[in-house]
């Protein structure tokens, strides 16, 4: 298949309407600590345990397009003795590989971070596609203060971002751009907005000089949205609002699919807040979800680490990932949050 066929028919599956990604591409530190926080050892074997649980959920196929691993998911196998990537071929979804390195500081800056892996990242791609990778993530991260983000860390993690995104294209994967204004911090929903459009026009402004095909893409933003510390949360009409008026202003209608991060809102607010923006359609592109804590988050408390709960964990996830679905077509409802909806059902 040409690259363009590739990109063409990852990008497509990605973009299937009514489907979303899961985020399964923690890092060993990140997801260390979500499990001690629910008292779960962190081992290899548990992590692949937890991810195999997750990946083996009957039925979730019919809401999730797609899987970002982490490295060493790519390489492990799961308790059937397949290899991940190849137990989510089977089930029709697409594997995907975060390729970021991580945070490092931006020298010059008032503890800013930019995204490292750029080196080698290539070869690295090569590598991810020969074991079945289709699609990668690269995440940067903007933090709210008085004094940031800085014009300085807008242009230095938009460049990264758009070396990135060449860099997958140009060897058959499709980049999902994440660039995430965090929800750390007590600024307001307003703060919010005006900083994130700068944020994005950045990226797209960056994705366009190094000629980055939008139509093979994903953008992965923030919502627009009151810092976790604000005295004043906007509610779910404004920040669908904001994140809307947003968004058209700065995503060009090529790009396919806008699959949000849930960043630290509950796994209802997430939910609620994809609804509403879609309820309020048409809209130029797809608009989706590519949680981690919002479709995990239940199914991992539930889980702890033992076999026996496996089935009411995968359940928790089952609903989440529903709800979403239902979310990422405007067709949710707040009842259905009490509804009891499980695998079988
Ligand atoms: P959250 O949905 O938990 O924010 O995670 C999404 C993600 O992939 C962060 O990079």
């Amino acid at each position: 298949m040409s690259i363009i066929n590739e990109l063409s028919a990852t990008a497509k599956k990605l973009s299937e309407h009514g489907k979303g990604i899961l985020a399964a591409d923690e890092s060993t530190p990140t997801i260390t600590k979500r499990f001690e926080a629910n008292g779960i050892s962190s081992t290899e074997e548990t992590r692949r345990d937890y991810r195999d649980m997750l990946i083996s959920t009957p039925g979730f196929n019919q809401f999730i397009a797609g899987v970002i691993l982490f490295e060493e998911t790519l390489n492990q196998k799961t308790a059937d003795g397949v290899a991940f990537p190849a137990k989510l071929e089977k089930m029709g979804v697409l594997p995907g590989i975060k390729v970021d390195k991580g945070l490092i500081d931006l020298s010059n800056t008032d503890g800013e971070k930019v995204a490292q892996g750029l080196d080698g990242l290539a070869d690295r791609l090569q590598d991810y596609k020969s074991k079945g990778a289709k699609f990668a993530k690269w995440r940067c991260v903007y933090n709210i203060s008085s004094t940031t983000p800085s014009t300085l860390a807008i242009h230095a993690n938009a460049e990264v971002l758009a070396r990135y995104a060449a860099i997958c294209q140009d060897n058959g994967i499709v980049p999902i751009v994440e660039p995430e204004v965090l929800i750390d911090g007590e600024h307001t929903i307003e703060q919010c907005e005006a900083i994130s459009e700068p944020v994005f026009q950045a990226v797209f402004e960056a994705l366009h000089r190094y000629k980055v095909k939008l139509e093979y893409i994903v953008l992965k933003p923030s919502m627009i949205i009151s810092g976790k510390k604000c005295s004043k949360q906007a509610g779910v009409k404004e920040v669908a609002e904001a994140t809307m008026r947003i968004l058209k202003r700065t995503v060009p209608a090529a790009v396919p699919s806008i699959n949000f991060l849930s960043g630290g809102q509950t796994s209802e607010q997430a939910t609620a807040h994809l609804n509403t923006m879609n309820a309020q359609g048409p809209l130029p592109w797809n608009l989706s979800f590519s949680y981690a804590r919002a479709l995990q988050e239940y199914a991992m408390a539930t889980w702890k680490g033992e076999s026996n709960n496996v089935e009411a964990a995968q359940n928790a996830f089952y609903k989440r990932a529903k709800l979403n679905s239902l979310a990422a077509t405007g067709q949710f409802k707040d009842s259905m949050e009490k509804e009891d909806i499980s695998m079988v059902a």
